[in-house]
């Protein structure tokens, strides 16, 4: 048991072919998959989720990004999982990602970074709420 958290293993990492290690790695970490799809984000869907960042200079290039091919969205569960999610998926720019964190070993550059993951409880709930129906949450 424990909280949760919502991450997405975004279009690069998919590419790649690197869904099965990072999973492996989050499983082997402690964190317990409630909920997983692979889907892909429309233009609107990437414009709502990261509304947030409407203003900054990269958001065209997220909304493109995130919309470019499919991701595996899930929602995780562990004690402290914000937080222990976010330690293990380590900076959002993967030069200054912690050795052995999941952006240091999958992600390209800051804006091409892998993988995300909530950095509030209320996120968490908000962001899962996004993608997943109560009936498909385990
Ligand atoms: P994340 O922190 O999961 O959510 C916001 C995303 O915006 C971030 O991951 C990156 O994918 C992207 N991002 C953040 N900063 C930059 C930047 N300086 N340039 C391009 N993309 C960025």
């Amino acid at each position: 048991s424990g909280n949760k958290t919502f991450t997405m293993l975004k279009p690069d990492a998919v590419e790649k072919g690197h869904i099965g290690a990072i999973l492996n790695q989050i499983t082997e970490s402690g964190f317990r998959i409630v909920a997983m799809k692979l889907t892909q984000m429309t233009e609107a869907d990437a414009k709502e989720f990261y509304a947030i960042h409407k203003e900054r200079p990269f958001f065209g290039e997220l909304v493109e990004y995130m919309t470019r091919g499919p991701i595996v969205a899930a929602v995780l569960e562990k004690e402290n999982a914000v937080e222990d999610f976010r330690t293990l998926i380590g900076a959002t720019n993967p030069a200054d990602a912690a050795e052995g964190t999941i952006r240091k070993k999958y992600a390209a550059s800051i804006g091409e970074n892998a993988v995300h993951g909530s950095d509030s409880d209320d996120n968490a709930k908000i962001e899962g709420a996004f993608h997943f129906a109560g009936r498909e949450m385990f």
